[in-house]
């Protein structure tokens, strides 16, 4: 299956997560980015640029160019939970790729809390903006330690 692997990181959890599903999928890596990129200080980032990002259901603009999603099967997307589902930037690239239609989309996520809530808001926000994507859990926090299964199981 020809794989995308696109993540989103902050403080760089998500990348190592992402880099080892790549591996293990034979996937292509691609990071999402704001183009404004987040403050470096966890109070800023976290209580005024997510924060107000979040409660406004703002749509940043990220860095591209985005990958042709006609060159793949399956896209996997990795992030960290921000505000109880996925950070904003996220929301944009999905938003932004076309044409979901009929590829899969896989979501990880990991978390600070483990809280199984944030990651079903977090696939029904990945169903609203990757329109027509058929839209599948993927594996949440420790979840990760399953990863080769996972990926036998789905066909990887
Ligand atoms: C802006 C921001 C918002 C966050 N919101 C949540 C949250 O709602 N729930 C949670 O469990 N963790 C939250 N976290 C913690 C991250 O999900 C967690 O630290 C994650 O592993 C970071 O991944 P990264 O290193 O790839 O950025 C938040 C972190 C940041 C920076």
């Amino acid at each position: 299956m020809r794989t995308l692997v696109a993540y989103f990181t902050w403080s760089g959890n998500t990348k190592e997560i992402a880099e080892r599903i790549a591996r293990k999928t034979h996937g292509k890596l691609f990071r999402i980015e704001r183009e404004i990129p987040y403050s470096t200080d966890y109070n800023t980032c976290a209580y005024t640029e997510a924060k107000e990002e979040a409660d406004k259901h703002l749509k940043p603009a990220i860095l591209g160019p985005l990958p042709d999603l006609s060159e793949y099967d399956a896209v996997i997307v990795a992030f960290p939970i921000w505000w109880y589902t996925m950070p904003a930037p996220v929301m944009t690239f999905l938003e932004s790729c076309s044409d979901w239609q009929g590829k899969k989309l896989f979501v990880f996520a990991n978390s600070y809390s483990d809280i199984s809530s944030q990651f079903v808001n977090a696939i029904r926000d990945a169903a609203v903006y990757a329109k027509g994507a058929d839209v599948k859990p993927g594996l949440y926090n420790k979840e990760i330690e399953k990863l080769c299964t996972w990926v036998k199981e789905n066909g990887f």
